[in-house]
């Protein structure tokens, strides 16, 4: 499969979910101007102390204890600061995490978003305990997706419910389209 930043930040929001959040925002804007494409991912989990966060940047330190190395966060990390981009992790103790990246928009070594839209509907409709915010901006366009919104509306209506479902893909899809034009990232 080609390596796509969508399946990175599929990544990072399911350390959030590990985490036990019941709320994850995800942003994606992009600056053309500014040449830069920057994602951030924050959660109301455990959090983790300045040691763990430290740790986690590290691709053996991990608290998973099916296997010993843990790659998601180092990974994600190496490919911001390929395209000359930048990586924090800010965190408190039960309070919560977020995860800043940014990426050379332009760089060679940059790997397109791919589909963003499968990973943000994919963790809607597969966690339906959680909220999701999601923006999407692109040179000051942007449009976003508040679980919460479509819950208030839907009552007792299941997020997973196929039409439902279906709804919240195209919703996605259309409002990227609007936002995009004739650009692909
Ligand atoms: N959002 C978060 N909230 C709390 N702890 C986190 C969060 N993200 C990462 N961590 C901690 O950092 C560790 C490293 O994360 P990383 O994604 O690099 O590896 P992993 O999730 O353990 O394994 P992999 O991602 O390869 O499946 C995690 O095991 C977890 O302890
Ligand atoms: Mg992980």
């Amino acid at each position: 499969m080609l390596p796509e930043l969508s399946l990175n930040v599929l990544d990072i929001a399911n350390n959030s979910i590990r985490a036990n959040a019941t709320q994850i925002e995800i942003a994606i804007s992009i600056h053309s101007d500014a040449d830069i494409l920057s994602i951030i991912i924050s959660d109301n989990g455990c959090g983790m102390t300045e040691d763990q966060i430290s740790h986690a940047q590290d691709p053996f330190y991990t608290t998973r204890t099916t296997r010993d190395v843990g790659l998601g966060i180092p990974f994600y990390k190496q490919a911001a600061l390929n395209t000359g981009g930048s990586f924090s992790i800010a965190s408190k103790t039960d309070i919560g995490t977020t995860v800043t990246a940014t990426f050379g928009l332009s760089h060679i070594d940059r790997m397109p978003l791919g589909d963003i839209n499968s990973t943000i509907h994919t963790l809607i409709i597969s966690n339906k305990h959680i909220d999701f915010l999601y923006t999407y901006e692109f040179d000051g366009r942007k449009f976003h997706l508040d679980t919460r919104e479509f819950r208030e509306i839907l009552g007792d209506i299941p997020l997973d419910l196929p039409e439902v479902s279906n709804y919240i893909k195209e919703y996605l899809e259309e409002n990227q389209r609007e936002v995009d034009g004739d650009y692909r990232f």
